[in-house]
């Protein structure tokens, strides 16, 4: 596709399956740029230059191209260009990924071998002529015709098995608004020296100038300039860790109402959550009439039965504490009507802005009446997930990236089961089209082959971008998912039921519906009829009920869905058939 922007690569979770205008062609004269390109990198050069100061050199051609990457948002540009051009380089994994940030194309295409202009990906648009443009064009597609990807057929079970890879464990970091939960991962990484003492004076300074100092931690996580000027996570950011038996990765969850599909993108791809908890006096009690029982009821729906309940900012009740066990109280008497088994809660008071029982014990005299674990021991105390490796593969796409000329796109999610490795054609639904791994980057370093459990990022080629959406489903193609146009699910209801439209959720991927059918409600625990067609389900009753899809999706028995309305969980549920 040359230069036209790929407008098809799904960047956003809202325009996915709505706007159909993102396919039509457009006029975009010589340079593969619209009218409309051209003054969005002309307003967008001025903005990421008044934003990046003085501090930071970069010729126009490098603001520029990180605009085009970045499809011209003037936040995400900054803070790639900062933090690519400015900081010593620390440990890659210092740098936590929004999941809707930059793909890691180039390292791992340099790692297949493959020729890549350096990143952002897409070559400078200005100050070329036709000419150089055109050599250009005909030097990529040599490259292009290089040899087709080669599979080394691995037996992946088998290397995985004797890999003696450590146990992996994905964690959500749930919770209501402004508990504390980025501060919390950014002392934890902080504190395991993940992210070094240099970006965390940067930080600490740039928070300052901003009047935003209490931030400073928060902002580990929390990169886009969007997030740091409002002071809240927008997107999930992933981040990672690892003891001596666990490779942890952090998925940090928005807490604002606002982002509770982000925050259900990230819930479906955890193994166990964290569902931290402000104790200061009237925050508990607001959080538990908001999004500290939003996102409980949501995790617990969408499969997760291990929690950690962070018992965070103890240092704003000086250690108290009757006020711990009044929280604990409360919290097991809710997780349990959740139907969260007691013996899967762990209860931990910490407070991540000090760093008090994150990694290190307490130390405040106050605190003497705890002796139990720190955030980190419940952390490393968690049983394995299962995988389901042998199965067939599936995999949620979470983030779709353009890519370079050899590398059209990338795509990132957690694969719910099977396995993959380089070589291996796949086939992408709902569009059905099949496209094949050219490389894998698992947590952002070049590998072979991945497995469940794992994020990689996939390189694709044979595809056009625009098969690949935010929410679609990878899978074998010899052993695909049915598309479907109605389900049956049992689902617990959040708000009042009743035939009505709604969005059904399900990862990163947002469809229209309607709640054609109330079958009946069910008794909670043995699922058995309570009572035939009702007419409404009451909040906290579990009915089953049928949806009709505006399109077909691909989704089958056992998957979990999450369907809204306006901003509102009416109900979570488990597909039946
Ligand atoms: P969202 O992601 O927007 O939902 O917020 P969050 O839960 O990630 O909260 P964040 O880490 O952004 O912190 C919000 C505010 O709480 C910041 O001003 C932090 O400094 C403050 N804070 C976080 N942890 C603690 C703590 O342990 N003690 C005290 N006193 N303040 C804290
Ligand atoms: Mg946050």
């Amino acid at each position: 596709m040359g230069h036209s922007r790929a407008k098809n690569v799904a960047y956003d979770d809202d325009d996915a399956y709505s706007d159909d205008d993102y396919y039509e062609e457009e006029d975009t004269g010589g340079d593969g740029m619209t009218d409309e390109d051209r003054e969005q990198m002309r307003t967008g050069t001025i903005k990421v230059r008044e934003a990046l100061g003085s501090d930071i050199t970069v010729t126009d051609t490098q603001i520029q191209e990180a605009l085009w990457h970045f499809y011209y948002d003037v936040g995400k540009s900054v803070t790639y260009l900062k933090n690519k051009y400015t900081t010593a380089p620390s440990k890659p994994a210092a740098q936590p990924k929004k999941q809707k940030q930059v793909s890691r194309f180039d390292q791992a295409a340099t790692a297949a071998g493959i020729e890549v202009h350096s990143a952002p990906g897409t070559k400078p648009k200005a100050k070329k002529t036709e000419g150089e443009k055109l050599t250009e064009s005909v030097e990529k597609l040599k490259v292009d015709e290089t040899p087709k990807v080669k599979r080394k057929n691995l037996n992946v079970v088998e290397e995985y098995a004797k890999s003696g890879m450590k146990r992996m464990a994905n964690f959500v970091v749930t919770g209501h608004v402004d508990h504390g939960k980025s501060t919390l991962m950014g002392r934890l990484l902080y504190d395991l020296k993940v992210v070094d003492q240099r970006t965390i004076d940067k930080l600490r300074k740039e928070a300052e100038n901003m009047g935003k100092s209490s931030f400073a931690l928060a902002w580990v996580m929390d990169q886009t300039s969007d997030e740091r000027s409002r002071g809240v996570t927008v997107d999930i950011a992933s981040n990672y860790f690892e003891t001596e038996k666990t490779r942890f990765t952090i998925l940090d969850a928005p807490g604002h109402q606002d982002f509770i599909t982000n925050m259900i993108a990230g819930a479906s791809q955890a193994d166990f959550a964290v569902l931290v908890i402000d104790a200061s006096i009237n925050s508990f009690e607001s959080g538990l009439r908001g999004q500290t029982k939003e996102h409980a009821l949501l995790i617990r729906s969408l499969g997760v039965q291990r929690l950690i309940v962070a018992v965070n900012k103890m240092d704003t009740v000086s250690w108290s504490k009757q006020r711990f066990e009044e929280i604990s109280g409360q919290m097991t008497t809710f997780l349990t009507s959740a139907s969260f088994s007691p013996k899967s809660i762990t209860f931990v008071p910490c407070a991540g802005l000090t760093g008090e029982n994150v990694t290190r014990k307490v130390e405040d005299p106050d605190a003497s009446w705890y002796t139990g674990q720190t955030l980190l021991d419940a952390l490393d105390a968690s049983e394995p997930a299962k995988r389901n490796i042998e199965k067939p593969l599936r995999m949620t796409i979470g983030d779709v990236f353009r890519g370079g000329i050899t590398t059209p796109v990338s795509i990132s999610g957690r694969i719910d089961a099977g396995a993959l490795q380089i070589g291996d054609i796949i086939l992408a639904l709902p569009t059905n089209q099949t496209a094949t791994i050219k490389a894998i980057d698992v947590e952002e370093q070049p590998a072979e082959w991945a497995v469940a459990g794992q994020i990689p990022t996939l390189h694709l080629t044979d595809i056009d971008p625009q098969h690949l959406r935010n929410g679609d489903i990878v899978c074998d193609p010899k052993n695909p998912v049915k598309l479907v146009k109605f389900f049956s699910c049992k689902a617990l209801a959040f708000d009042h039921v009743l035939p009505m439209s709604v969005d059904v959720i399900r990862g990163r991927l947002q469809a229209a519906g309607r709640i054609t059918t109330l079958a009946a409600t069910l008794n909670k625990t043995t699922g058995e009829i309570i009572k035939k067609k009702p007419k409404i389900v009451k909040p906290g009753e579990v009915a089953r009920i049928r949806v009709e899809l505006e399109n077909d999706l691909p989704l089958e028995v056992g998957t979990r869905v999450i369907l809204r309305d306006g901003g509102n969980t009416i109900a979570a549920g488990l597909l039946e058939g």
